[in-house]
């Protein structure tokens, strides 16, 4: 359980934005043949905000990282590192944090995007932390944020009613304090399961053209039922595998921010981990699926709410296109 290093990486600071237009699930019935009732029995969701056409993933970023840094008590000019995790860039280049940083004013700081789809939050934690360890940088910046309606096709009603636009971010700082924030991050990855969660147009495989747009290539294709399937069995196997690493049991964690697709998904974890739906963090009901900002959304919220205290253990799980999967157990600061 002891952290062998003198310094720990602790969340010092955690923001989050979302988009002010909110979309029902009864405006969708309007769009798509569905129903409030469809979709919140089987998924959960309500409503979802969706971002204005002139908005980009890398402006709810920058709102969201602004609150961050105020939260964290530190100055724009603290950043030493900037990471975007993102499925929706701002453009295929340059990287969404290199937006971020210039939006923010920030110093010229290595800036870099990184993609795990859903997972893509915790995988960005675990690079930053890392690239915290080697002792260069004492302060990052790690941003989840998405605009997923960019690549929703808006007549699939299996797969609009899902998603939702939005960021979230944390400051993560080296404290000279063993033992605190991130006690471990596992991560994982299946790329034999590429083609059941993907956007398969618009990449080098498959380069735009009228073509891949008339066959809507360029909007997110899934297979639901499988990916339902996968993501209980990887998600459990994943807070599993990281309770184990660190010598903690289910019994010990305060608070589950699971990645927020589906609270059916959600349910079936808890109760595999034995872990009441209480103490798990939900608000899939408000924003749907927000990919990569899902978690840290979730985790601003949980903070502005009072839900962690210092010395809770915090377990954060995902999974996501790719497959990927990722998990976090933080013992908050
Ligand atoms: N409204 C009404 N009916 C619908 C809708 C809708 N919005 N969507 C699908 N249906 C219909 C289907 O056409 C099907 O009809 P049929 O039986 O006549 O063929 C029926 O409802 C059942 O469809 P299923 O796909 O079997 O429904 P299921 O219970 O599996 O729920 C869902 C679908 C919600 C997508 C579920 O499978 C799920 O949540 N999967 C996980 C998705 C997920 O978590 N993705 C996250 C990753 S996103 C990322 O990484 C970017």
């Amino acid at each position: 359980m002891s952290n062998p290093n003198r310094q720990s990486v602790i969340i010092k600071g955690v923001g989050s934005y979302a988009p002010p237009k909110v979309v029902t699930n009864d405006d969708l019935s309007k769009v798509v043949e569905t129903s409030d009732e469809w979709i919140r029995t089987r998924t959960g969701i309500r409503e979802r905000r969706i971002a204005a056409d002139n908005e980009t993933t890398s402006d709810m970023a920058a709102k969201a990282a602004q609150e961050a840094i105020l939260n964290a008590g530190i100055s724009p000019q603290d950043i030493d590192l900037v990471i975007v995790a993102t499925v929706t860039p701002d453009m295929p280049f340059p990287n969404t944090a290199c937006f971020v940083q210039a939006k923010l004013g920030l110093r010229k700081v290595p800036a870099f995007d990184v993609e795990a789809a859903c997972s893509g939050f915790l995988y960005a934690l675990d690079v930053a932390e890392g690239m915290l360890r080697t002792g260069r940088y004492r302060n990052a910046l790690v941003i989840g944020a998405e605009k997923l309606s960019s690549i929703t096709n808006w007549q699939d009603r299996t797969t609009c009613v899902l998603f939702g636009d939005g960021a979230g971010a944390v400051v993560l700082s080296v404290v000279d304090e063993p033992g605190v924030g991130i006690l471990n991050t596992m991560l994982g990855a299946d790329g034999s399961e590429t083609g059941i969660l993907c956007v398969p147009g618009g990449g080098s495989a498959s380069p735009s053209t009228v073509e891949t747009i008339e066959r809507s290539l360029h909007y997110i294709q899934m297979q639901g039922n499988q990916v339902f399937k996968i993501a209980v069995r990887v998600m459990c196997n994943s807070a599993t595998e990281i309770l184990n690493s660190t010598g903690y049991t289910a019994d010990d964690v305060s608070l589950v921010i699971p990645h927020q697709a589906n609270n059916r998904i959600i349910e079936a974890l808890a109760q595999r981990l034995e872990i009441g739906l209480e103490r798990f963090k939900i608000n899939l009901d408000r924003y749907g699926n927000t990919s990569a900002a899902s978690i840290p959304i979730a985790l601003a919220e949980a903070h502005r709410n009072g839900r962690m205290k210092k010395g809770d253990l915090v377990l954060m799980v995902a999974f996501g296109g790719g497959l990927t999967w990722a998990a976090s157990l933080i013992k908050w600061q």
